[in-house]
């Protein structure tokens, strides 16, 4: 009441004339009274107007800066109000993508990664290459860009190619110099880590949240990251998060050979460093000191969720290079998995958006390792029965009915899933499950193919229906939006639930039509329980920035069988450019043998992905959906970022015969980092043939095709000219 009469007293005054003296103080008192509103929305998302309060207040200062235009002058504020969401974060290009790291819960897998390693390049399996082990920070990651020693820009990751910039709010933490004098420190240096919050402070947080009748924040993980993205840099200084520095992006020169020097050196530039750092010798090593961290865990004041392990040297680092979107010569050993005790509810059937019915089951909620768990995956109608993938029996035969008392097991980001049933508190009535043999949701009928590849029956029940499913397509859509591809903030499951039933948004370009028919009122998103014009400018905000992709990315997101982000990844970077991609494809869903060939040809894509492609192009609605996107979306390609300066930028290029100096996975890794692209078989398209000893047919066919041949050595000269 006391808020609403405060509006009604802005809306007078300002239809009122002052003087100017007066004018300036009424135009000052609004903007104070909007940027409160900022605050209690941004900090601890707690307004104390409603949305449409905050519109009419906003909606004031507008229409009263534009009778007295000569009064905004000098306020930056105003500037902003017209559209307020922006005002939250710039976006920054990351010159060097933040990446992400490959999970190992096993010891032996540990044995495999460093396997891997030795051979791709070309090393004996008792190599003994140095590594380093450093707890795994379970904080969110944040790049500080450093220039003559200033820090200019400071982003969080955001999805590893764009962040947000968050400048000012990093300048508030400790553990961050904001110059570096040091004579050692190079001139353009991108320090990147972890910023975390303290257990302590974050227990404190919540005790003051609880005394204030507020709901208490999840996990330090989260309050950190909502602390840091806050649009009062003071907020964040209040929150107290530190930062430890652990890696590096874009650098004008690297003064240390090996990255536990590089740590050190952080530490002297008067960075924070993780003292649990450790120079490791063997496998021993590295796993005594997984042992010690996980021990000292809970003696930490701060979540970490696992160990990393390093290769040492950055010669070798930069050998291995990267694999999608994942350092080779690093890896996360994540602490094992939590266990809880729960009964089952029910047995619910999805389905995937490729059809897939999935078996979840409903579970009595349990907390395991600080997360409720309502539900867990049952994989598949095999492992329902107690039937293992490779035929084998699984818990000894024993099926899972609803009812039965299950040990339920949860690590990390994964989906937690059902380990044991406890068949001694079985329920005398309980019955077995009948897995459905028709679709839930389009009744089409639900089959198990048989592999064209060993000519087995698969594990997965699939519908039929394609389109006519409509879970397919909520499925799709949901994928397109998830964070893996667009990306969309603020446009979960359920919002894409509830506007799929709506029938706002039928498929996926249908979603970038959305702020134009709410505009012209061919749709009605504000009629919806909890939608307001602030949510909604912010959803459209959070739609607008997602409208440039990269190539990979939104190939993705168009939830293609067997086009994962990997595949997607290589398809991408095959493309010169994004308009000879769609070129392609509309050759290949015509049938085009020739594409059809040139796809099959890129290394690494199998012809079940092509003919994948192919189904998916031959579909007219599919096509016209793609075309839509690409008619409103800027898609780019992200190796535009990387290799475009090198001299075989573009080239198609074919290796054979034994490379002496390199595995070939690490020629072709190579190759591609400089934007190349490798190709298994010779046809007239071929650039390079790279030939190594023993190249028999492969040689023949280039030098009959006039295509140019280098030995290893002319190889490795032309890749150093300029790399
Ligand atoms: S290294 C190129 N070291 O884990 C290597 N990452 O799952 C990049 N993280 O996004 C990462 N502690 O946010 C590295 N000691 C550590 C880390 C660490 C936490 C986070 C980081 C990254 C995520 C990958």
């Amino acid at each position: 009441m006391e808020n609403n009469n405060k509006i009604k007293k802005f809306i007078e005054l300002t239809s009122l004339r002052f003087d100017q003296e007066n004018s300036h103080k009424l135009l000052n008192e609004l903007i104070n009274e909007i940027k409160l509103h900022d605050k209690m929305y941004f900090n601890n998302d707690s307004p104390i107007i409603s949305d449409g309060e905050y519109d009419e207040l906003k909606k004031t200062l507008l229409d009263y800066t534009k009778r007295y235009p000569e009064l905004s002058m000098s306020h930056s504020y105003i500037d902003n109000v017209g559209s307020y969401p922006s005002e939250k974060f710039a976006k920054v290009l990351h010159s060097v993508p933040m990446l992400s790291l490959s999970n190992i819960f096993k010891n032996s897998e540990l044995v495999d990664f460093i396997n891997r390693i030795n051979k791709f390049l070309s090393l004996s399996s008792n190599s003994n290459i140095e590594f380093i082990a450093e707890p795994k920070i379970d904080g969110l990651s944040a790049s500080l860009k450093y220039v003559d020693g200033e820090l200019l820009v400071a982003s969080t990751r955001g999805d590893g190619i764009q962040g947000e910039n968050v400048t000012e709010n990093i300048l508030t933490l400790s553990g961050i110099p904001k110059s570096i004098k040091h004579s050692d420190f190079p001139s353009i240096f991108e320090v990147r880590g972890e910023v975390y919050m303290c257990r302590d402070d974050f227990f404190e947080l919540n005790e003051k949240m609880i005394l204030n009748g507020k709901q208490p924040y999840v996990n330090p993980r989260n309050t950190a990251s909502g602390s840091l993205r806050q649009i009062d840099p003071e907020v964040t200084r209040s929150r107290n998060l530190h930062f430890f520095a652990y890696a590096w992006g874009e650098a004008s020169d690297i003064p240390f050979n090996t990255h536990y020097e590089m740590i050190e050196a952080f530490k002297k530039w008067g960075f924070d460093i993780n003292p649990y750092t450790k120079v490791c010798h063997s496998i021993e090593d590295l796993l005594g000191v997984y042992e010690d961290i996980n021990i000292n865990r809970s003696n930490l004041n701060y979540d970490i969720d696992g160990v990393v392990y390093k290769v040492n040297s950055l010669l070798l680092q930069d050998r291995l290079g990267y694999i999608a979107r994942a350092p080779r010569w690093a890896i996360a050993h994540k602490f094992p998995a939590e266990k809880a005790i729960s009964k089952i509810l029910d047995i619910e059937i999805q389905v995937g958006r490729t059809g897939s019915l999935t078996p979840v089951a409903k579970l009595e909620p349990v907390t395991i390792g600080g997360v409720v768990v309502r539900n867990a995956t049952l994989h598949n109608e095999d492992f329902i029965s107690g039937i293992a993938s490779n035929g084998e029996l699984l818990r000894n035969g024993i099926d899972i009915r609803v009812s039965d008392t299950v040990t339920v097991i949860r690590a990390g980001d994964v989906i937690p899933r059902i380990l044991d049933v406890d068949i001694k508190l079985r329920n005398q009535n309980a019955k077995k499950f009948i897995f459905p043999i028709e679709c839930p949701v389009c009744n089409s009928p639900a089959i198990r193919e048989i592999s064209s590849v060993n000519g087995k029956e698969g594990s997965i029940r699939r519908c039929t229906g394609g389109l006519l499913c409509q879970s397919q397509i909520l499925s799709k859509l949901e994928l397109f939006v998830s964070r893996n591809a667009f990306d969309i903030d603020g446009f979960g499951k359920k919002t894409m639930n509830i506007f799929f039933q709506e029938g706002f948004v039928k498929k996926p370009d249908d979603i970038f039509t959305l702020e134009l028919r709410q505009k012209n009122n061919d749709i009605n998103i504000l009629s919806l329980e909890g939608w307001g014009e602030l949510s909604l400018s912010n959803l459209f905000l959070s739609i607008n920035e997602k409208r440039s992709i990269s190539l990979e990315r939104f190939i993705y997101s168009l939830g293609i069988r067997y086009v994962g982000e990997n595949n997607a990844k290589i398809i991408a970077s095959h493309y010169i450019d994004t308009n000879s991609f769609m070129k392609d494809m509309n050759r290949l869903g015509k049938a085009d043998r020739v594409i059809f060939d040139d796809i099959s040809d890129i290394d690494g894509i199998g012809a079940v992905v092509v003919e994948s492609l192919k189904e998916f192009f031959e579909q007219e609605s599919n096509l016209i959906i793609v075309t839509n996107l690409f008619q409103m979306l800027e898609i780019f390609k992200a190796q535009d970022i990387i290799g475009k300066e090198s001299i075989i930028f573009g080239l198609r290029i074919v290796f054979t015969g034994t490379l002496k100096n390199m595995s070939r996975a690490e020629a072709k890794s190579k190759a591609e980092s400089l934007g190349a692209k490798v190709l298994s078989t010779i046809t007239s398209k071929v650039d390079i043939l790279v030939s190594g000893d023993d190249s028999g047919s492969k040689k023949k066919k280039a030098i009959d095709l006039g295509i140019r041949v280098v030995n290893e050595d002319d190889w490795y000269n032309l890749i150093s000219e300029k790399n």
